[in-house]
């Protein structure tokens, strides 16, 4: 299933030289015709200049435009817009990338060439322009038997002026890393969970970590039963496929025995709300209710292939959530691994119960910091839209480390709060805490009912729930899964840990 990779090679050459089918520049607003771009006019016979003077192209956002060349070994040369200057950031070039590569592919052009403008650092520009143009190659319509989308492109080129020596091809191939490990998280949050059972995920994951150094442990459902995980158990009751914990460890040698970066990701293969069932309407969208897993998994692949110098645990619960006749009904009391007791109020907020005994199990596996992520409330949705994932923790420390991260990642997110009150609306009358806090801040209780299983280890929760899945498509996303937190996860692991909190109050 995963396609041909493209081939992808930087360019030092003069543009004229550069052995592609179509050079794409990004050009700003009103800034006319750029001095580095005049041999682009002079090859097109003066129409990049006209379509400036004419003002049809005024480097609008994702404004493309298109001309033929002659005289150079690409027949094309493409301008797409990219606003303001002085608001040009690597979020914003790694979403034009990925514009003019889907512009491309949909003129069935397969071999490109970006043109590196803009004043951003160069590697770091040469990475973003890579993952974006990695994420156009992405496919969502691997059922179709007839015809399919348009083939991705089949080289990508980077033209860098030739000042930059090697750290320029590092970046090419951490941008190409990042970018194909993206590729497969959203690969695997279209799977069907038909298809994607958590047995299947766990196979999955198996085959990612092939090859990468990584080493993989695949709990069952006795060994599962061994370590008391009573909340994932009482998801998994109500379906016929047996859960699954995927546990994943990158152990470079030498590396300090601490921080331990755990990272947890919701894996629930599909959501139909269990005996608190879902209206009908949209459920299908619940088969991607494992993409914080997906993200987990797909980070550690390339947290292995980038050589993080960091000790990195990914933990993984894996399970369907269904409405069986063994299932777990409202009112019934779960014990999670560590201790704590929970009576389910709605079998719906059942992602809280399977990352509660998974935050314990990676603590005791090791992990000193921790990040969980997780389509996790329909309530974050509504509290930011499809605009940003929410990001809660403590301390605010660690959340400023992730969230900025993030930020440069690509995987834009905001902060909420924890107040006590939140813990208020977890009381239960006969157990320790009950699974849902009601309607209001529904993400918020949600994210305090993982702080309980957090305990004193600094932990981030970031609720993907808006972001995993674009419903409407927008010039830098096609409908579909996203592949949301794989780049900010990866990146995490070679965050400088003397910025890692050394605990609570730090
Ligand atoms: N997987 C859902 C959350 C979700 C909703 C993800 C929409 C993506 C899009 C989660 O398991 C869930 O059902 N949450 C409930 C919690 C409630 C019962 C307290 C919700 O958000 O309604
Ligand atoms: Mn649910
Ligand atoms: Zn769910």
């Amino acid at each position: 299933m995963i396609e041909l990779a493209p081939v992808l090679a930087l360019a030092r050459s003069p543009l004229s030289e550069i052995d592609t089918d179509l050079l794409i520049a990004p050009i700003f607003e009103g800034e006319g015709l750029p001095e580095d771009l005049v041999s682009t006019d002079d090859a097109a016979a003066g129409a990049v200049g006209r379509a400036i003077e004419a003002g049809e192209v005024r480097g609008r956002p994702f404004e493309t435009f298109l001309t033929p060349v002659t005289g150079w070994k690409s027949s094309r040369v493409a301008l797409v817009g990219a606003g303001p200057a002085a608001d040009f950031t690597i979020e914003r070039l790694r979403r034009l990338a990925t514009v003019a590569a889907l512009d491309a592919r949909r003129r069935r052009i397969r071999r490109i060439g970006w043109i590196n403008r803009g004043g951003l650092p160069a590697a770091a520009a040469v990475q973003a322009t890579t993952e974006g143009l990695l994420l156009a190659t992405f496919s969502a319509d691997s059922y179709k038997s007839g015809e399919r989308d348009c083939a991705p492109p089949e080289q990508l080129t980077v033209a860098v002026t030739s000042s930059g020596g090697s750290e320029l091809e590092a970046a090419l191939e951490r941008g190409r890393i990042l970018g194909e490990c993206s590729n497969l998280a959203r690969q695997l949050c279209n799977e069907p969970s038909n298809v994607l059972t958590p047995t299947v995920l766990a196979e999955r994951a198996f085959a990612l970590c092939d090859g990468s150094g990584l080493s993989i442990d695949i709990l069952d459902e006795q060994r599962i039963a061994a370590l008391h995980m009573g909340l994932l158990l009482g998801v998994a009751r109500g379906s016929a496929e047996p859960p699954r914990v995927i546990v994943i460890r990158h152990d470079p040698p030498g590396a300090p025995a601490s921080p331990v970066l755990g990272l947890v990701g919701k894996g629930v293969t599909f959501d139909t709300g269990g005996i608190s069932i879902k209206p009908a309407d949209g459920m299908e969208r619940m088969k991607d209710d494992m993409a914080g897993g997906a993200a987990v998994i797909c980070a550690m692949r390339a947290i292995a292939l980038l050589k993080a110098p960091i000790r990195v645990i990914g933990v993984v619960p894996a399970t369907e959530n269904m409405p069986g006749g063994r299932a777990m009904k409202p009112g019934d009391v779960l014990t999670s691994a560590n201790g704590k007791t929970v009576e389910i109020i709605n079998t719906d907020a059942e992602g809280r119960l399977i990352l509660g005994d998974a935050l314990w199990y990676a603590q005791s596996l090791g992990a000193t910091h921790l990040v969980d992520v997780a389509t996790l409330t329909g309530a974050s949705v509504v509290a930011l839209g499809k605009a940003a994932a929410a990001i809660f923790g403590r301390p605010d420390g660690w959340v400023e480390v992730v969230r900025r991260t993030a930020l440069a990642a690509g995987d834009r997110c905001w902060p909420m709060p924890l107040y006590d009150e939140y813990r208020d609306q977890l009381k239960s009358e006969i157990a320790d805490m009950v699974n849902s806090g009601g309607r209001p801040a529904g993400a918020c209780t949600a994210a305090r009912f993982l702080q309980e299983f957090a305990a004193e280890t600094p932990w981030v929760h970031l609720d993907i729930a808006g972001t995993a899945w674009a419903e409407e498509a927008k010039a830098w996303q096609p409908k579909g899964p996203t592949g949301v937190a794989v780049r900010t996860l990866a990146e995490l692991a070679f965050v400088d840990p003397a910025s890692f909190p050394r605990g609570l109050s730090d």
